[in-house]
């Protein structure tokens, strides 16, 4: 008979990577600079590619408009894969043999940098050579995973066609994909970051970049009026920071996904794994105190549109109960990711005439693979060299089908938000919310968005989104309020957290005086 006995998620989110490391300070910049390389964003592309950078001996600014590593690289399942889900069929299907291999290809010299980069320099992150799964507990899906088996087959990707998978529960079906990792990526982003600074990067957190000034000379300009004068832009801030005419937000939709690191009754059976199906289950182990931790991920949904947020992670707490027997659940935390309309990411020049500003984004969730692959090409493209994978992963690219199908479908559901958020019956009152609880209320009529914090005081927010003017939805599981048009989020103060928002929330600070 099960244990039912409960267990709690930990009040609030955390992630695993960034609470068991300790993070250097750097200092927000206060002046205007110059350099060759000015590199907006310190996750794992905007690290990798100033380490790159500044060993070829170009000076290069990092700025970050956080702290570094807070973002989606500090939130991972931290797989170091070219086996992204069921992905090589279709793109056999969509792009021909000859570029699903360039994909692969691209993700595998990612992997092998990583694995390079960690044994000469000896860095201690827990990076553990295993193979990845995708498997099915579904009849339908098991055609699915015998596709995508040819596929590999006929891109030469080592692998297998399995039944049975060394998970403690059964399956239908399954592909291996031989030889793939897992690691802590804060140790080793640090270490890069460490050598990066050593050949003398400039580091600034706290530092928000809003536009490109074009002309005799290139410059980033900060939110605070600063300038970083250079002669190339990388943008690696997750959503660009700049757009252009290149409407990245009508381009790729953001999806939320969360991760419980859990300790299990059972051992747990070495390998990495992800179910082709909904609800998505992804399944590896870390090392934690000396012990293993289970970290099980999934329940991925549009930003902004998901249930309560906290079902989600209540569901993978009963799966890891159920097949893995939950003793205690350490962490809990979630990511967001980008996703475009025909599933490459974007990386390059950003306009085809402007070769000095380049993007790297929509890495889908493979993000240790993608992010490091997308550094390897903006290293090249930088410094003037030719790369293979140009075209492929070019954002001025435009594939009529299926991008522009599915271009259309996503802007028909932002429209469809914009109009149910300015329509919807709201039936709270900020009066009404306990401590720790937020809520859409009315506020002289209005909507707005309230959290009441756990000591009592109450934030209120106008709930219209910054970017475009749909409203955002509240997410109790991080205490955020999140657009679900195109993915932006804000603090339960109103502060930007992901763009494309680039302004705050409207603070309606005086809360006493409202007229609910
Ligand atoms: Fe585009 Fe909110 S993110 S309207």
């Amino acid at each position: 008979m099960q244990d039912e006995s409960p267990i709690d998620l930990p009040q609030f989110p955390e992630s695993y990577w960034r609470a068991s490391s300790s993070f250097p300070e750097f200092p927000k910049l206060t002046g205007s600079i110059e350099a060759d390389v000015a590199i907006v964003g310190a996750g794992i592309s905007g690290i990798t590619t100033a380490y790159l950078l500044s060993k070829q001996g170009l000076s290069v600014v990092l700025i970050e408009a956080g702290r570094i590593l807070s973002g989606t690289s500090g939130h991972t399942t931290a797989k170091v894969t070219a086996q992204h889900d069921l992905i090589y069929d279709e793109l056999i299907s969509n792009f021909g043999v000859e570029q699903a291999a360039l994909y692969y290809e691209a993700n595998w010299e990612a992997l092998s940098f990583i694995k390079q980069t960690v044994q000469e320099q000896q860095i201690a992150c827990d990076f553990t050579e295993e193979d990845a799964y995708v498997y099915t507990s579904s009849d339908e899906y098991i055609a699915k995973l015998a596709a995508e088996f040819k596929a590999y087959q006929n891109l030469h990707i080592p692998g297998a066609f399995v039944k049975q998978t060394p998970l403690p529960f059964p399956t239908k079906a399954a592909i291996i994909m031989k030889n793939q990792a897992r690691f802590n990526p804060i140790p080793y982003l640090l270490h890069l970051l460490e050598q990066a600074a050593a050949h003398g990067v400039q580091i600034f957190e706290n530092t928000t970049a809003i536009s490109v000034e074009k002309g005799d000379r290139t410059a980033v300009v900060t939110s605070e009026g600063h300038t970083i004068t250079c002669k190339h832009v990388v943008s690696c801030s997750h959503f660009p920071f700049i757009d252009g005419l290149s409407f990245y937000f009508a381009r790729m939709h953001s999806e939320r996904s969360y991760v419980l690191g859990v300790k299990t009754a059972q051992d747990y059976p070495g390998g990495m794994y992800l179910s082709a199906e909904d609800p998505k289950r992804s399944i590896r182990a870390t090392t934690y105190n000396g012990t293993k931790m289970v970290l099980i991920g999934g329940e991925n949904h549009k930003t902004g549109q998901g249930i309560c947020t906290i079902q989600h992670y209540e569901a993978l707490k009963q799966f890891a109960r159920e097949h893995f027997g939950l003793e205690r659940i350490c962490y809990r935390w979630s990511a967001q990711d980008l996703i475009t309309a025909d599933k490459l990411p974007f990386i390059g020049q950003t306009t085809a005439d402007s070769p000095q500003i380049l993007v790297a984004t929509g890495y889908k969730k493979w993000g240790m693979t993608t992010g490091t692959a997308a550094a390897l090409l903006l290293e090249r493209l930088v410094l003037g060299k030719e790369s293979r994978y140009r075209e492929l992963f070019s954002p001025v690219r435009f594939h009529l089908d299926p991008s522009l199908k599915t271009m259309i479908v996503q802007n028909a559901d932002v429209a469809k938000h914009l109009v149910a958020g300015k329509l919807e019956l709201l039936h709270h009152t900020p009066e009404e919310l306990a401590n720790d609880e937020g809520a859409v209320v009315k506020v002289n009529g209005s909507r707005a968005g309230a959290y009441r914090d756990p000591q009592g005081t109450l934030h209120i927010v106008d709930t219209t989104c910054t970017h475009m003017g749909c409203e955002v939805e509240w997410n109790h599981g991080e205490r955020t309020w999140d657009c679900p048009c195109h993915g932006s989020r804000f603090s339960y103060k109103g502060e930007v957290l992901e763009g494309p928002a680039k302004r705050p929330l409207k603070v309606l600070t005086n809360s006493s005086s409202f007229n609910v």
